[in-house]
């Protein structure tokens, strides 16, 4: 059975990419088609490196009855490329800081706001300046179902 291995990237990986990892994982599981995806996140920047999610992330995914346990931030690394079929961005400083980084193909990384375009959002603003993790949940949560659509998992 094939298995899609999604990253999720953002700036500092501690708001909104770990946001989208969690709920993609949850929705996964609830479709049933857990066992089809694997699911990760990553930060451009390395700034919080070891550190737990944020607790506006954390309490988001309460909120929707997701755990939010287990999460340690990470960086992205060259090899991630070849690691995963799909590298999902939040925002275009994201895409351009992986252009440095990962041997880049359009078709495999994208922002996850490409996937949702009846949004009218163009990029996931980031919670960590806006303070809005409503907003994030809500973006985030629509575009993970759209990637379980285009995988055709749902
Ligand atoms: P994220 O948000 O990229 O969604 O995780 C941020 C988290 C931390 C910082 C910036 C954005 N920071 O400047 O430390």
């Amino acid at each position: 059975m094939k298995t899609d291995k999604v990253l999720f990237v953002c700036l500092g990986n501690i708001c909104r990419s770990p946001m989208a990892e969690y709920v993609l994982r949850h929705q996964a599981q609830q479709a049933g088609v857990g066992a089809r995806i694997e699911v990760a996140s990553a930060g451009t920047s390395g700034w919080h490196n070891g550190k737990d999610m944020h607790p506006g992330t954390a309490g988001m995914l309460r909120k929707h009855g997701i755990s939010p346990a287990g999460f340690t931030s990470s960086q992205v690394h060259p090899s991630d490329a070849e690691s995963y079929d799909w590298i999902i961005a939040m925002d275009d400083s994201n895409l351009d800081d992986l252009k440095r980084v990962i041997r880049f193909n359009a078709e495999q990384t994208f922002k996850l706001t490409d996937l949702i375009p009846e949004s009218g959002y163009f990029q996931v603003p980031d919670p960590w300046y806006t303070g809005d993790f409503d907003e994030t949940y809500r973006l985030v949560s629509a575009g993970s179902q759209a990637l379980l659509r285009k995988l055709g998992l749902l």
